[in-house]
């Protein structure tokens, strides 16, 4: 105890300036203390009809001259299939409380054209539909989650969509499916049950919410052994009171999980010419990087607001909290339609993946999937495709990186801990910690993950192993020499490398660890 008060002392009472020092870091692991699994859907992806996220990102059409494996990018689908994506939420965002599903099914030359009046209004051709959407993920072996149109759909409109995708009988909607082409149902576990609807979808008060959630949720069906796991539109970053709401007047019985959005943005506004003021995602001060790691850490008190609602009304931790969208979001790439939010991806963006997923794995008897924004070529981007020069092979984003670099953690016990470090002042209000980390074990391997949030200085880590004879395994370190590097159409900048500076001295492992750097340490 006393021990762990005094490591609680040096993390949050002072220290604002940095002092690089021999082993100036201390990280106490308890690993008779594992208890809860990573959810391997913490590393889900969202994927929706917003610029070029599905047309030209994952789906480019059978016709294509783009390389394509049955429509789909095959450089993205080879990219996502490494990435082994657990969970893929479609279509929207906002966008799903305008879609009509029925738009989307049959002959792809016959569906209606629509207006995304979301995302800069851009016609839609519907060619991307259900089967499109459910096929992709069979093939690469990730679980759907379709989010349903509460704001301007029907609730026969939602049950006749749940119907037509996970119904083996012979109703009119399953023949419909068959007629289109798929015999067998699919499984669909995921249903969100709206999205913002807060916000884009339907800007609702909690209240209103709640009883249209009910409503909608009856008609939502299990067919067969389909058993559907319902989501509750949750809440805009800290809105406490939303969860408490749709806690107190939905209940644990009616939902599965409530979800939260939560974003790394600093938004001063708009310019009279209408473009945004969330600051550039390549050009950036040491100010400004320091800024948005405080926003994107700030998700850790945002949880433990809304676990605190959760926990009055579900004490047991039945419903699960949905991350459902996270990220960073900047002004988009210049020249690049602003309704597309298309934005570059550095080792700043690398930076907040890592740390954001070290947060989760700390609330995982609660939170139980997280969904990151968004997968191609949208926001925080795993991979970006070339809008002049499709034919361009697509890049792998750092960000990419950080999740094949976690996938070890992907169902395996997490192990708790502390850490002493210091402190950087980012303003007169904010500090961020100098490193972050998260720690677990499967099949008898520890991977530790570290991250340098220093973009000036390395630090030495020290472990303690409680004496226990460990060695260091192939371990792996994503950096680069400036924090701006970005990998780009023809450029590889940022990848991972083998990191070698780890090693057990004394009874502890002792870890150099760069200026922001990423560094997975595996220990057998
Ligand atoms: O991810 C982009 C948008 O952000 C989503 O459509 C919406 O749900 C959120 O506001």
């Amino acid at each position: 105890m006393t021990n762990l008060k005094s490591i609680l002392a040096g993390c949050f009472m002072t220290a604002v300036s940095v002092t690089s020092f021999a082993q100036d870091v201390q990280i106490t692991l308890h690993p008779d203390k594992a208890e809860n699994v990573i959810p391997k859907e913490i590393y889900g992806q969202f994927a929706e009809h917003l610029g070029r996220c599905i047309y030209g990102g994952i789906w480019v059409g059978k016709d294509s001259e783009i390389p394509n494996v049955e429509g789909y990018r095959k450089d993205v689908f080879d990219a996502l299939k490494t990435l082994e994506v657990p969970v893929m939420r479609w279509p929207g965002g906002c966008f799903a409380d305008e879609y009509h599903w029925m738009d989307g099914v049959g002959s792809q030359e016959n569906r209606p054209r629509m207006v995304n009046n979301n995302w800069g209004g851009t016609v839609e051709d519907n060619s991307f539909g259900t089967h499109e959407f459910l096929n992709l993920c069979e093939l690469l072996g990730c679980e759907p989650y379709i989010s349903g149109n509460v704001g301007s759909g029907t609730p026969e409109e939602l049950a006749k969509w749940v119907e037509y995708m996970t119904s083996n009988s012979n109703s009119t909607m399953a023949e419909l499916r068959r007629k289109n082409g798929r015999e067998k149902a699919w499984k669909v576990k995921y249903l969100g049950v709206g999205n913002e609807s807060w916000g884009c979808g339907g800007d609702m008060l909690p209240e209103f919410y709640s009883d249209l959630y009910r409503r909608y949720a009856v008609y939502c069906r299990n067919y067969g052994d389909n058993k559907l796991f319902k989501i509750a539109s949750g809440a805009n970053a800290n809105d406490y009171n939303w969860s408490k709401v749709l806690m107190n007047k939905i209940g644990t019985g009616r939902m599965d999980g409530i979800s939260l959005h939560y974003y790394a943005v600093r938004d001063w506004g708009t310019n009279p010419d209408g473009t945004g003021r969330k600051g550039s995602s390549l050009v950036f001060t040491n100010k400004e990087f320091y800024e948005i790691l405080s926003k994107s850490l700030g998700i850790e008190d945002c949880i433990k607001g809304h676990i605190k609602e959760l926990d009055k009304v579900d004490p047991n931790k039945k419903v699960g909290l949905m991350v459902d969208e996270w990220g960073t979001w900047f002004n988009v790439e210049p020249g690049t339609n602003p309704g597309w939010l298309y934005q570059q991806n550095t080792m700043r963006d690398a930076i907040v993946a890592s740390t954001s997923l070290d947060i989760f794995h700390k609330y995982t008897d609660r939170i139980k999937m997280a969904n990151i924004a968004q997968v191609v070529n949208v926001l925080q981007a795993m991979i970006l495709t070339n809008e002049k020069n499709p034919n361009d092979q697509c890049v792998l984003t750092p960000t990419y990186h950080v999740f094949r670099m976690y996938n070890v953690h992907k169902e395996a016990k997490h192990i708790p801990g502390e850490i002493t470090c210091d402190k950087i002042q980012v303003n007169d209000r904010e500090q961020v910690p100098t490193v972050s980390f998260t720690a677990s074990t499967k099949n008898g391997v520890t991977t530790l993950s570290l991250t340098n949030i220093d973009l000036e200085k390395s630090h030495v880590v020290a472990v303690n192993i409680d004496g226990k004879k460990v060695a260091v395994g192939e371990s792996e370190i994503l950096t680069a020499k400036d924090v701006h590097a970005y990998n780009d159409f023809g450029k590889d900048n940022v990848h991972p490398s083998p990191f070698k500076d780890a090693k057990v001295k004394n009874g502890q492992l002792i870890v150099n660890l760069p200026a922001h750097s990423i560094v997975n340490v595996v220990l057998k």
